[in-house]
């Protein structure tokens, strides 16, 4: 995938979405999870909060995607969990590039050395 790193994250275009409105890709290691909210589209991380569960595989209903590991529920709009005290699920930007979306994707502050290196070998970096 194309991308224009910066401090501000990558841009990368976002995979056609399924007909559920749904999607997923994987970025400099890290996976993310596209889903569709009121029309909108919505990118989170792909790993939950909690102990790094598939979102992507998680069930949507009322606003929130339940994780498929041990069913903590994260509001897509805010990313708080609804179903328990834990971190809250990270979003991503979402803007329009040349008339194809694209998500701003930010690692998080601390990216291990493995995972660096992973998407320097991917030429992500
Ligand atoms: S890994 Fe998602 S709820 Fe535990």
């Amino acid at each position: 995938m194309s991308e224009q790193p910066g401090p501000g994250g990558a841009l990368v275009p976002l995979p056609d979405l399924d007909a559920d409105g749904r999607a997923a890709f994987t970025h400099g290691g890290r996976e993310y999870a596209v889903f569709t909210l009121d029309g909108q589209v919505v990118v989170t991380d792909g790993a939950c909060p909690h102990k790094g569960g598939p979102l992507a595989e998680g069930l949507v209903r009322d606003g929130a995607v339940r994780c498929p590991w041990h069913w903590y529920t994260f509001d897509l709009a805010t990313g708080v969990c609804r179903s328990a005290e834990s971190a809250p699920l990270r979003r991503h930007e979402v803007l329009d590039v040349d008339g194809r979306p694209h998500a701003r994707v930010v690692p998080p502050a601390t990216v291990s050395l493995a995972e660096r290196l992973r998407a320097h070998a991917r030429g992500e970096d």
